[in-house]
């Protein structure tokens, strides 16, 4: 839902920015909380009174106050929205968004910003045709960034094509629409999600690990419970924790190190849930001995004695209920579908997410893209994606998987 919402408006200078005051009228209709940032020549086309009027709220367009002086917190504004959209986003301010410049208030808070972005663009038609305006929102796309795509029709140059911003129904449908999911079968399960690398010790001081972040495990907790669900989320060793949104409630996280520890905690808690989804990067070996006290420097050459872990998916997963579901994930380098069905059968998962490891994808990475592959022999790609929106499309096709018998008994 999209009431209670803190959507941030964004509007640069372009003659689209006149149809704002309606996307803040229709988002305060719905119930949702409105801020707006002007850059500087987006007041030469709509006034900051009848933002604010409507908006209920101060315009914001400089770093500094002019009447108090204050600082404009920036950092503040991007913390406070749920959603932010720039619109209309001119070439320029795409630019500078790709390029990570901030000359005004509006770009500062975009860099700043933790909450999911959207971009309406409109310019006129053959800019929006150059290759060079192409690039950056495919780029900003593979960042995360939604596009709303611009539309057809007269232009204010006189000519006619495809630059218009999409109209201000439009850009409000697209921020419903993320924030009203369908309901699902996620709603009101208790899933366990486990997340984040295993560090397993060699002495105080050292340990065997990954380059986990635990982040593609963390969005798929923040994802369940924005749909409904509660979450037992167990993570590994990271600097990253869930978000302070007002959904964190339906997660509780326990941390843990080892695999052996993961495991103790996974099988406690996997009795209460109803499912559970191993995005945890488990390390598949240990060393035999930890030595009590730090492996003092000596010979050239020393090695170290490794034995396997517990495969806690595996174990999880071969001693279920019949109602609970598995789920793994699969991160290979190479021949990855054949390495992903041989687990997702090994393991009697009901599904498994392949995911590669390249640059834009795997560990330490902001963005992903998965392959979702089931036990009846179906097979989904995704696009790249951000993390987060990968965990809400993984989410909406487990639902369809794992719960479809459910979710045709509703309907
Ligand atoms: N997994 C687990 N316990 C382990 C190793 C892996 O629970 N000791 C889980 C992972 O969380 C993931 C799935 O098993 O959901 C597959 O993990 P992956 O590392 O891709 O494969 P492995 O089974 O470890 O096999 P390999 O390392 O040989 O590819």
């Amino acid at each position: 839902m999209i009431q209670n919402k803190n959507i941030l408006i964004g509007i640069t200078g372009g003659i689209a920015a006149y149809k704002i005051p309606l996307l803040v009228r229709l988002l305060k209709q719905a119930g949702a909380h409105v801020q707006v940032i002007c850059t500087e020549s987006a007041l030469q086309f709509v006034t900051a009174q009848t933002l604010s009027v409507l908006s209920e709220n101060k315009v914001h367009s400089e770093f500094f106050d002019p009447e108090t002086h204050l600082w404009n917190h920036h950092v503040n504004l991007g913390l406070w929205a749920d959603a932010f959209i720039i619109a209309p986003a001119g070439s320029n301010t795409l630019a500078k968004m790709v390029q990570g410049q901030c000359d005004n208030l509006l770009l500062t808070t975009y860099l700043s910003a933790r909450c999911p972005v959207w971009v309406a663009p409109a310019m006129d038609l053959d800019m929006y045709e150059q290759p060079g305006v192409k690039l950056n929102l495919e780029t900003l796309k593979s960042r995360g960034v939604h596009v709303i795509d611009a539309e057809e029709g007269p232009l204010a140059s006189g000519l006619s094509g495809k630059g218009r911003m999409a109209e201000p129904e439009t850009l409000f449908q697209a921020l419903n629409d993320y924030f009203a999911p369908p309901v699902t079968g996620w709603l009101g399960k208790k899933v366990l999600v486990t997340a984040g690398p295993t560090y397993e010790a060699i002495d105080p001081v050292r340990f065997i690990g990954n380059h986990s972040t635990g982040k593609m495990g963390i969005c798929i907790a923040e994802a369940l419970a924005n749909l409904g669900a509660h979450v037992e989320l167990v993570l590994g060793p990271t600097h990253l924790s869930v978000s302070e949104n007002r959904y964190a409630g339906n997660i509780k996280t326990t941390r843990v190190k080892s695999a052996k520890e993961m495991l103790q905690v996974c099988k406690d808690l996997f009795v209460h849930c109803d499912g559970l989804i191993m995005s945890a990067a488990v390390a598949d070996y240990t060393p035999e001995f930890v030595a009590p006290e730090k492996i003092k420097k000596s010979d050239e050459r020393i090695s170290l004695n490794l034995v396997k872990n517990p495969d806690i998916l595996f174990e999880l997963s071969t001693h279920r209920e019949q109602h609970q579901f598995s789920v793994g994930f699969a991160l290979e380098t190479q021949n990855g579908e054949e390495n992903a069905l041989q687990k997702l059968h090994k393991k009697r998962l009901d599904a498994i997410v392949l995911n590669m490891v390249n640059e834009n994808t795997g560990f330490q990475s902001e963005t992903n893209k998965i392959v979702i592959l089931d036990n009846s022999g179906k097979k989904i790609e995704s696009d790249l994606k951000s993390k987060s929106d990968i965990a809400v499309y993984l989410l909406e096709h487990l639902n369809l998987i794992l719960f479809k018998h459910e979710n045709e008994n509703r309907h």
